[in-house]
């Protein structure tokens, strides 16, 4: 198959490119950064300017399937201007490839776009799947749903349109586990706020394997890309300490701190979204780190 990816250069999109790449699939990306239309060895590098509405369509040619993950840092301060960012990048940029793809002879048949579990309100109790219409009212749970909407659009060029719900992604070197353990290994880690907030995780080789299973299976519909079995933020702490092999003896950090160190975005870290995967393991979608301490070990 022949993929266009946008976000190809970020922490997932390296993952799954390389994947795609050892599957013998063929990869065309869409990159923000003229500097980087080269940086992903065998793979076609196109420039794309969201703000200008600019892309180069030669970046559909032959193209059955596009993978949208591009969306600017979520974990910057959310100033006003900020915020339109993190929105034009992930609605705006669907927005032009699908006027791309309708302006334009395609063949393509499948549009996988990344959505977030942030688009579920923050709740101790419920266990998210994906029927749920609890949605957040908070700044995240915004662009979630607009994004999803800007996806939606698709299916009226009769495409599949596959929306994947991203849950805290933990990876080895960059990403959120890098900035939970970071403290932790410099001795002043402690859970945040109540610590009883559920943080919905997912190793990133199953989020690549289940992106790969969604395109091989062309399923339309909202999926949640999460592991089995989400953590508190307590317990996600004290087994980041445990591998590490490091003491936690400082008390949690009050939720007021964290309000006033990082504004709004403390929402990022205070929020609970306890959310199900049982609907993609009913696809028959097997994964690899079910439990936090075997995709610990394998990522610290
Ligand atoms: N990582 C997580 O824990 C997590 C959780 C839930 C959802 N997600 C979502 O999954 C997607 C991939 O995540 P990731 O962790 O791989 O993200 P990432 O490492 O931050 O990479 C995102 C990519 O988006 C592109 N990008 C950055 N700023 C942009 C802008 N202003 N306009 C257009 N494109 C821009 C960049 O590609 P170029 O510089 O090449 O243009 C970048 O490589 C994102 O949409 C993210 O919101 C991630």
């Amino acid at each position: 198959m022949k993929i266009l990816i946008t976000g190809a250069t970020g922490l997932v999109g390296r993952k799954l490119v390389k994947q795609l790449l050892s599957e013998g699939h063929k990869i065309n990306f869409l990159t923000t950064r003229k500097e980087a239309v080269d940086s992903l060895p065998n793979c076609k590098g196109f420039y794309w300017d969201i703000e200008n509405s600019s892309i180069d369509e030669s970046c559909i040619k032959d193209v059955d399937k596009i993978i949208h993950l591009a969306g600017a840092s979520v974990a910057n301060r959310w100033t006003k201007r900020y915020k339109k960012v993190i929105i034009d990048s992930r609605v705006i940029a669907a927005q032009l490839l699908f006027k791309t793809l309708k302006e334009n002879k395609h063949s393509v048949n499948q549009f996988v776009s990344a959505s977030a579990i942030g688009i579920y309100k923050h709740s101790y109790d419920s266990n998210y799947n994906e029927e749920d219409r609890s949605f957040s009212s908070g700044f995240l749970g915004e662009v979630v749903q607009q994004w999803e909407l800007a996806a939606d659009a698709f299916s009226t060029l009769n495409i599949n349109v596959t929306k994947v719900r991203i849950g805290v992604v933990l990876a080895n070197k960059s990403g959120a586990l890098q900035k939970m353990a970071q403290p932790i290994l410099f001795g002043f880690g402690a859970p945040l706020a109540s610590g009883k907030q559920y943080v919905s995780w997912i190793h990133v080789k199953d989020l690549t394997q289940l992106i790969v299973f969604l395109l091989d299976s062309n399923d339309a519909g909202v999926f949640n890309a999460v592991a089995p079995n989400p953590v508190t933020n307590s317990a996600l702490t004290k087994a980041i300490a445990m591998q590490l092999n490091k003491p936690l003896f400082l008390p949690n950090t009050p939720k007021f701190v964290l309000k006033f160190v990082l504004g709004e975005m403390h929402e990022m870290v205070c929020d609970s979204q306890k959310v199900s995967s049982l609907k993609i393991e009913k696809e028959g979608f097997i994964f690899q780190f079910k439990t936090l301490e075997k995709a610990l070990k394998d990522l610290l």
